[in-house]
């Protein structure tokens, strides 16, 4: 039984999700919710080993099925032991990314059959799904340029497994979250990444009090 919210975050890398994630959770906690910020790869013991192997980039010459697989894998873990009983507790559950990574990078990038991604939803997500996903639209020269910016600030010396993607990866990516915010209106909104931090955190906090009323 979930009795609580359950919103997710996507987009490309450099979109501005990791930011917009944290302003909706605070302004949820100063409306007085219990709110449980979480990420993908992640979120979990299990999921964030799995998370290291992916974006180091071991698990790279595995191939992408392989890759596929793991992605899932961590989600079956954070699902089982996070979202799912945050949920049931009437928890507010925000993530920074799920399935539609899957969907946009394995799929739209990658090449992954999309009937594969979805029988692997199926199994793993089952009821699960998001309430409400949050695109945020960048261009793909732009997400880089923030990427390498935030990798200099951090002092990262290389970037991750898919930050190192080829320029065409990250315009099919953005096709691909695109794709799925008109596939499924009801549940996507889709958000121009390149306004002031502040005016886009107002129009996601506009669009979940309508959707659920905060
Ligand atoms: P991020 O959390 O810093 O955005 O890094 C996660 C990276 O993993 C990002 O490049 C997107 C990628 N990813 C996938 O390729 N598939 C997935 O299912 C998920 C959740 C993330």
């Amino acid at each position: 039984m979930m009795h609580g919210h359950f919103i997710t975050f996507e987009g490309g890398d450099g979109c501005g999700k990791s930011t917009q994630v944290g302003m909706l959770e605070q302004r949820l906690k100063l409306a007085g919710k219990t709110t449980v910020l979480t990420r993908e790869p992640g979120g979990t013991q299990r999921a964030e080993t799995i998370r290291s192997l992916l974006l180091d980039g071991k698990a790279r010459d595995m191939g992408k099925f392989a890759e596929t697989l793991l992605f899932s894998l961590a989600r079956e873990d954070h699902i089982e032991k996070l979202i799912a009983p945050a949920l049931a507790k009437g928890d507010w559950v925000i993530c920074d990314r799920f399935i539609d990574s899957t969907r946009a990078y394995q799929g739209a990038g990658g090449g992954i059959d999309p009937d594969l991604i979805n029988a692997l939803e199926r199994v793993v997500v089952g009821p699960y799904r998001p309430e409400i996903t949050i695109i945020l639209d960048v261009s793909p020269e732009e997400g880089m340029e923030r990427a390498r910016l935030r990798m200099k600030e951090l002092g990262e010396e290389v970037p991750d497994r898919f930050e190192s993607e080829e320029i065409a990866f990250h315009h099919r990516l953005r096709e691909g979250f695109l794709d799925i915010a008109r596939n499924e209106p009801g549940r996507c909104v889709v958000v121009d990444g390149m306004q002031p931090v502040g005016e886009i955190h107002q129009l996601i906090w506009e669009h979940v009090c309508q959707r659920v009323g905060a």
